[in-house]
């Protein structure tokens, strides 16, 4: 919002250059939504600034990455000084070991192989590599609600028309609506055929992890239309129950997905940025040839490797050691989740999600998510996301994340008791 402002202010003042501005970027509407939400916690304090605030809003992760993993960056890092630690560039794809254990420990009853493992610098950036591999041309699904960047980053790249403000939704981009009523998966039937299916499973911001009944639906819609599944894995770790952690343990769909997924939400390395896509051998374009090809090509050309350091930290994540201290601070905001559920059911609003995933999907019937965003930041001083945010869909509802400190969701529990006691 800032910086719509400052561009504003500049035109016309006789210092623009003669760049026209890219026609994708000025079909966005509003500016990304965590940005501004950060900026309504500064707003907020600015306006409260004795406040405690409590941001149960981005879905950031709090806790400390634990000291095994730090110790291994570090010891990297120091060892980058001596001339037998001194290592430069690395593999584009991503180190071997790190491909390796990634393969074992995440598709361990899985096919997939090493060699079709992407290390990179998180999702985020996957998503938007894997749409400068797919090109402006290709149709596109997404679930509604859902993680606003795979929207955004489309409409960047120059897949989405114009946005319709009374729907709510870019012109040319199909939406999936998710919700309560089609227990968060539609019915394929009536569903139109597009290039690429965008696909999360946990989802942000439902938390609602797809059953291997929906998967398998959804697989055998893009075997007969020809589509490509991007699946985002990365609240995997979150699953409780026996849903598919990974698009690849339902069969037909090496031939059919790509999956893209993340250190950031289980290892706490939203700041230190590693994630990965799967790309199988089997998947190919219309003209048969392997999509792995091109996605290796774009990772050569447009990415130099993730963080060597950032790497062995990856690498110390799936030591037995790392393992068992990640699944504890998963075990962590998944208890944090569960007060949140308890306590935002106890008060008689209908929530989803928190099972499966670090985030509940809270339900304000009648109610502009905004409004509810509103109400409970200025009455409580706690930070959530207007459900809006994520797509048409999400109207009248707000996410809750459960990362954050135990003394701060219990007071914020507190919180939101006395609001709607
Ligand atoms: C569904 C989903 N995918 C991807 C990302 C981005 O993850 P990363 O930190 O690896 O870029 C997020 C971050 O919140 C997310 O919620």
């Amino acid at each position: 919002m800032v910086q719509n402002s400052l561009i504003v202010q500049k035109e016309g003042d006789g210092r623009s250059t003669k760049v026209p501005r890219n026609v994708n970027l000025q079909k966005l509407r509003n500016g990304y939504l965590f940005p501004q939400i950060a900026s309504q916690e500064l707003q907020h304090l600015e306006k409260y600034p004795n406040a405690k605030l409590i941001s149960l809003g981005i879905g950031d992760t709090t806790e400390p990455i634990p000291d095994s993993i730090t110790l291994s960056m570090a010891n990297y890092a120091h060892a980058l000084s001596t001339a037998e630690g001194y290592r430069g560039y690395g593999a584009e794809q991503g180190n071997k070991e790190l491909r390796k254990a990634i393969a074992k420990t995440f598709y361990k009853d899985v096919p997939v192989k090493d060699t079709e493992v992407f290390v990179s610098d998180g999702s985020q950036c996957d998503i938007a590599r894997l749409l400068l591999l797919l090109g402006s041309n290709v149709t596109i699904t997404v679930q509604d609600p859902s993680f606003p960047a795979y929207i955004d980053s489309s409409v960047i790249v120059g897949q989405a028309g114009d946005f319709e403000d009374e729907i709510g939704k870019y012109h040319n981009i199909e939406y999936l609506g998710c919700g309560p009523q089609n227990n968060f998966f539609p019915d394929l039937k009536s569903v139109c055929r597009t290039d690429i299916i965008f696909f999360c499973s946990p989802n942000n911001p439902t938390g609602h992890a797809a059953t291997r009944n929906q998967l398998e639906q959804l697989v055998e819609f893009a075997r007969d239309n020809g589509s490509i599944i991007i699946f985002d894995s990365a609240y995997a770790a979150y699953i409780t129950d026996d849903s598919p952690r990974s698009i690849f343990e339902i069969p037909g769909a090496r031939e059919v997905a790509i999956e893209i997924s993340s250190f950031s939400k289980f290892a706490g390395f939203t700041g230190v940025r590693l994630g990965w896509t799967v790309v199988p051998e089997e998947l190919l374009f219309s003209s048969g040839f392997p999509v792995i090809n091109d996605f290796d090509r774009i990772m050569c050309t447009c990415f130099n490797g993730a963080s060597s350091i950032a790497q062995a930290g990856g690498l110390a994540c799936l030591s037995c050691e790392g393992l068992e201290a990640t699944a504890s601070l998963v075990e962590y905001y998944k208890e944090n989740t569960k007060i949140l559920v308890e306590t935002v059911a106890s008060l008689g609003i209908k929530v989803y999600g928190g099972i499966n995933a670090p985030y509940i999907w809270a339900h304000f019937p009648g109610k502009k998510s905004w409004d509810v965003f509103t109400e409970i930041l200025e009455k409580t001083h706690i930070t959530t996301v207007p459900g809006s945010g994520f797509g048409p869909g999400g109207e009248g509802y707000i996410r809750i994340s459960g990362f954050g400190h135990r003394e701060n969701i219990l007071e914020a529990s507190k919180r939101l008791e006395m609001l709607f006691t």
